[in-house]
């Protein structure tokens, strides 16, 4: 059992609503379930499959407006914004983040979406990040054995695989999957178009040359996919790289998950590298956790919060699910390569001006301009336009979701 830095003698349930359905998740998931169970605060748990929470942001409105709302919910970035400046629904965690100093210790990106007005609004369970690529080692090997570094050596490395009779790119054609990969792609044509288009909403970057470079370069990766790859779930797409049936899957690290949970080993059966020529710049997401105001923060909402926060949960918990912690304090020591990898690209990228909040998983841009880009891009994906087109779709979309 992991201890906390707070002790509650009597506290309620809490029910938490997340997207946490996967191999992987769960178990990361049951990390912080005993962590509270140690302290008497029992779990009800309201998942909703569908990764990137897209299905559990549409549930979680309707329960919170038919007046149920769940205790704690895990979000997003613009979400977190979004449910504290229109709705005031949420609780105030001041009293446990003034008297740990999450102030001190909370990277000042992340609290950019932790607080409103000042105020602690939600707790930073983790960093994920979306610029990374999953390989199948042996695939790789016999590949050539050189991990990729510019976007041409990928393109050498997944026609290798090809001719070797796998499918190259295990990939689940899901709007927030293509989205996903599209961080990386754009990211990976130049950091300042990554910011421009989907951060500042820069009409010229939204629609010039550089991003129907990028579209197009979603066209070449969309000829690496199997033929069955519409609907596919994540982590099934990261099944078919531990099985060796794919070569690779460019995913967010929660992908680490389902390799550990499978028994892999970095280094040795995987692989993790940064998108090419996206080394040293990090486009990232947080799961935090918020809480629903109850009349004030009950004594079960405070101690999940505090729970949450500890550095001893922070480690035990992001080892599990593939992700970095959300305190710069955390000692790498527990983590596998992959994870010392994240923990050192975030700080370095962090210190360096390289840090982008993922446009995918909701960091970038508010929901609304996030959902006009999925279609775009899934739109794209699927043939239905060619790559000027679909920059110029993208303009006219942004702006009407604006
Ligand atoms: C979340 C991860 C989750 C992933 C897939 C992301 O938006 O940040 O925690 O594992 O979606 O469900």
């Amino acid at each position: 059992m992991i201890a906390s830095s707070v002790t509650i003698a009597s506290a309620d349930d809490v029910e938490v609503l997340h997207w946490w359905t996967a191999g992987g998740e769960a178990a990361a998931l049951n990390v912080l379930k005993e962590d509270l169970a140690g302290q008497g605060v029992g779990w009800k748990d309201m998942p909703i499959a569908g990764g990137g929470g897209t299905d559990a942001m549409t549930v979680l409105r309707a329960r919170v407006t038919g007046g149920n709302a769940p205790t704690a919910a895990q979000m997003l970035g613009f979400d977190i914004k979004d449910w504290a400046g229109s709705t005031g629904k949420l609780g105030n965690l001041d009293s446990v983040a003034e008297k740990e100093g999450w102030n001190d210790v909370v990277p000042a990106a992340l609290q950019d979406f932790s607080k409103h007005d000042g105020h602690w609004i939600a707790a930073p369970v983790n960093v994920h990040s979306t610029n990374w690529v999953w390989i199948n080692k042996e695939a790789l090997d016999a590949a050539g054995g050189k991990q990729p570094e510019t976007w041409e050596e990928l393109i050498a490395v997944l026609d290798a695989m090809k001719a070797n009779g796998i499918t190259p790119l295990a990939h689940g054609g899901q709007a927030w999957q293509d989205a996903t990969i599209f961080d990386a792609v754009v990211l990976g044509v130049s950091p300042e178009l990554y910011k421009a288009a989907f951060i500042d909403l820069d009409e010229a970057a939204l629609g010039g040359e550089q991003m129907v470079e990028a579209f197009d370069r979603m066209a070449k990766l969309r000829t690496y996919v199997d033929d069955n790859f519409s609907g596919r779930d994540w982590n099934l797409a990261s099944a078919m790289v531990i099985e060796g049936k794919a070569g690779m899957q460019m995913m967010g690290d929660w992908a680490k998950g389902e390799f550990l949970k499978a028994d892999q080993v970095p280094g040795k059966d995987f692989v993790c590298i940064r998108f090419p020529g996206t080394q040293g710049k990090v486009t990232f997401n947080s799961d935090q956790f918020v809480m629903f105001d109850q009349g004030g923060a009950s004594e079960a909402q405070l101690a999940m919060a505090s729970s949450v926060m500890s550095p001893t949960f922070q480690s035990a918990f992001n080892v599990v699910k593939g992700s970095v912690p959300a305190r710069t304090d955390v000692p790498n020591t527990d983590f596998d390569d992959c994870g010392k990898k994240g923990m050192a690209d975030f700080a370095e990228a962090n210190a360096a001006g390289g840090l982008y909040g993922s446009m995918a998983h909701g960091h970038a841009n508010p929901a609304s301009v996030k959902n006009a880009i999925y279609d775009v891009v899934t739109a794209h994906f699927n043939g239905e336009y060619d790559s000027a087109a679909a920059a110029e779709e993208l303009v006219s979309a942004v702006e009407a979701a604006k």
